[in-house]
């Protein structure tokens, strides 16, 4: 089957940008959400990204208003679903929230239409039994913004379809993105079995070594050459977001991470980063905002505890055989923006001093830091 018509469901942070790419990339798109007020966000974060794209000569102003206009916003789900190729679920990540949706298409959409889940972390394989079409199911997980990261993971589920992976692939790369095939379908997947327990590490960083959260972004940011600091990517990304996936993640396995009760704290009161105006720093602007990291506070702050908590994380996936190590490496540059891959990081920090701080903390906090037997071999 030739994809020619998308639909999109959930019209966030992700889905409006997934909406945006395909239709920069000649798809025609419905975009649908439960609500017009979150559709008319939507389409007004779709208008400031490719105005900004325009303003960088990356499409010409034509390309702005065929685009724009190849995008139709829709309340009504039978009408967003009556001439699609593929369904693309990006609604908030939450079981119940997806099963019920699910429940609603299947009686809807023809069993040949294929659903695709942009889950952050719900394996595939218990998603795909929720549809009528667990053959033509599967896992595309996009990252933030979806207009500027080049990694999409594509998760084939047990029952999934090699064709369907054959076709998802080829839509990946329509969209001008690069494809990671994950082998396993394991909570979080690649990216995010890195980036989510990275969120509470830092905070618990910030209980052990009384240093603020600004310097230990700018020790992220410059020590280890990531573009953003950690609680600045988790306010990027919404601690709703990095909330939902963490309790997800830590429902079905206990060892990826180690929870920090402020996530839920921030969650529970609102405080969802960005998108609300404060989560970890405060922010003015809706559309895109940094925080202020800076060279001179880095010096105060050595992140050898993330960077160990990463790279336990990166030798499980690895260990397991969830990835390659160049799939590993390929996903965190493109996915996360790493200009240095993990294990060389670990090098340059010293690889001793990674396995000795994890030990250290392990016998504090317990067998979740304990050193992955892969490091000693970084030399
Ligand atoms: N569309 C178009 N332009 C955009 C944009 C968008 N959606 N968002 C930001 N921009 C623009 C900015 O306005 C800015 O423009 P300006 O130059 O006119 O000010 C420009 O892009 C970015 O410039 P910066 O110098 O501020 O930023 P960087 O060079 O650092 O690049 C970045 C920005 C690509 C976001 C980079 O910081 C990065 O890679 N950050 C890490 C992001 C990341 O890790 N994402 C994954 C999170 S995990 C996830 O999403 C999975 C989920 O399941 C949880």
């Amino acid at each position: 089957m030739t994809i020619k018509n998308i639909t999109i469901l959930g019209s966030g942070i992700m889905g409006h940008g997934i909406a945006q790419v395909s239709a920069m990339a000649g798809y025609k798109v419905f975009l649908r959400d439960i609500e017009q007020k979150f559709l008319d966000k939507a389409m007004e974060k779709i208008k400031w990204s490719l105005q900004k794209l325009s303003e960088k000569n990356k499409i010409t102003a034509n390309e702005v208003d065929t685009i724009y206009s190849s995008i139709t916003p829709v309340v009504d789900l039978r009408a967003a679903t009556s001439n699609t190729d593929l369904v693309i679920e990006a609604v908030p990540e939450d079981f119940k929230l997806k099963e019920k949706v699910y429940n609603e298409l299947n009686g809807m959409v023809q069993d040949d239409v294929i659903f695709a889940s942009n889950t952050s972390t719900l394996p595939i394989t218990e998603l795909s039994k929720l549809t009528t079409r667990p053959q033509n199911f599967i896992g595309v997980h996009f990252f933030n913004p979806p207009q500027l990261m080049k990694l999409v993971e594509v998760i084939p589920g047990t029952q999934t379809n090699p064709k369907v992976v054959e076709e998802l692939t080829h839509y990946v790369q329509s969209l001008n993105k690069h494809p990671v095939i994950c082998q396993k379908d394991v909570s979080g997947f690649i990216v995010n079995r890195i980036f989510i327990p990275l969120v509470h590490e830092a905070l618990f960083s910030l209980d052990r070594d009384r240093v603020s959260m600004d310097v230990i972004d700018s020790a992220v940011k410059f020590k280890l050459d990531f573009p953003m600091g950690i609680f600045e990517l988790a306010d990027y990304t919404g601690l709703d977001v990095v909330y939902k996936a963490s309790y997800e993640m830590n429902l079905r396995d206990k060892n990826v991470l180690l929870m920090h009760p402020k996530i839920k704290e921030l969650y529970d009161n609102n405080q969802l980063g960005q998108k609300t105006g404060k989560g970890f720093y405060e922010y003015k602007d809706n559309n895109y905002e940094r925080v202020n990291l800076t060279q001179e506070k880095s010096s105060q702050y050595d992140p050898l505890s993330i960077l160990g908590v990463a790279a336990n994380n990166a030798a499980w996936l690895i260990e397991n055989k969830v990835c390659t190590l160049e799939d590993l490496n390929t996903a965190l540059k493109l996915g996360m923006g790493l200009k240095t891959e993990i294990f060389e990081l670990v090098k340059n920090l010293n690889t001793s001093q990674v396995i000795n701080r994890l030990r250290e903390i392990e016998m504090q906090q317990g067998s979740f830091y304990r050193p992955n037997k892969y490091l000693e071999n970084i030399k």
